[in-house]
């Protein structure tokens, strides 16, 4: 067993539903094994300029249920500097942290793997962000939630769209990713699904639509990935009311909503398993690693892979939608 003796646990990055529950995770299995664990408010932000919270055990209770994080999050530019990361590591030797838990995307990883080699100071990863762009992953904490309020948003647009016979293009969250944009785009059986992976030509769209006019469908849902390369929303459905006037044509952008709420069971139980397995892991030995989850197997990643590629979206997919909604 590796001697530690106090973890510092942060949540750095956007919010994602399931971080309470990998907090509270993560200060539980501490406690259990008589590690202290101190929570360090606003990400790195927060450790450089030294805010902590105590005695975290004192305040996990009743928040495995609740959306976003205790301890808040931040973006850190300064932690993105030698100078600002010099300054976290005096903040955390003060309180004689001696290994990290780090809950946040990509970019808070990274920040992680360099802050632990440049002073030797144990790191494991959680991987935290709605837009499940993360390799050595298979889901990220908080992808299952946003998906599913995604899809309780659509459903209740696809009432209004059917009744007026209108065509909705709903624009959701993932960076440049399409994650979110395809498995809900599946779940909710839209006619199409545009994503920054693939190239979107607007008139093979049109075309699509026309089919799908033709074959007497009076509505339909086009989601609409944030990062597409066409353009959000807003841009793809004005190029494709120019060619095409059958539909009347809405918007709607999702936005904030798909990062807030409760955790879903899923996430509850992903963030529990991994905030557990951060600390086991550290108390073995273990540093500068992910915990993931590929093909149901909870596993470990290095932060140098982690950081740098993401798992790559099935694009028969896209296709496979298309079917299924004609
Ligand atoms: O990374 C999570 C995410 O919600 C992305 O899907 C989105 O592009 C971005 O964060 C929005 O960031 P902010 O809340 O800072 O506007």
């Amino acid at each position: 067993m590796a001697n530690i003796k106090h973890i510092g646990v942060l949540t750095s990055g956007g919010d994602a539903p399931g971080m309470n529950a990998a907090i509270r995770a993560v200060t539980r299995t501490g406690t259990y094994h008589g590690i202290e664990v101190t929570g360090i408010y606003r990400g790195y932000q927060g450790m450089i300029e030294g805010e902590f919270h105590l005695n975290l055990k004192k305040s996990v209770s009743n928040i495995i249920q609740r959306g976003g994080t205790i301890l808040k999050t931040a973006r850190s530019e300064e932690f993105k500097t030698k100078e600002g990361r010099k300054k976290a590591h005096h903040q955390i030797q003060k309180l004689e942290i001696d290994a990290l838990v780090v809950i946040g995307g990509d970019g808070s990883l990274r920040g992680a793997l360099e802050f632990s080699k440049e002073y030797d100071i144990p790191v494991i990863g959680l991987p935290g962000t709605i837009d499940n762009d993360m390799y050595g992953t298979d889901s990220t904490i908080g992808y299952d939630t946003a998906l599913n309020t995604v899809v309780q948003a659509v459903d209740k647009i696809r009432d209004t769209a059917g009744s007026h016979n209108r065509l909705f293009f709903i624009e959701v969250m993932g960076r440049d990713a399409g994650f979110i944009a395809t498995n809900s785009g599946i779940a909710v059986g839209a006619e199409d699904i545009l994503i920054p992976e693939t190239e979107t030509h607007i008139d093979e769209l049109i075309k699509w639509l026309q089919h799908e006019r033709r074959v007497n469908k009076t509505s339909g849902i086009i989601i609409v990935a944030e990062g597409d390369d066409a353009g959000g929303a807003y841009e793809i459905a004005r190029k494709v009311e120019e060619g095409f006037t059958e539909y009347e044509t809405k918007v709607t952008v999702l936005g904030h909503i798909q990062r807030g709420g409760p955790p879903t069971c899923n996430d509850r139980v992903l963030a529990s398993r991994m905030g557990y397995d951060a600390v086991m892991h550290l108390l073995s030995g273990e540093r500068s690693k992910m915990v993931g989850i590929v093909n149901n197997r909870f596993v470990l990643t290095s932060l140098e892979k982690t950081g740098k590629r993401a798992h790559k979206i099935d694009k028969q997919l896209l296709e496979m939608a298309k079917v299924l909604s004609s």
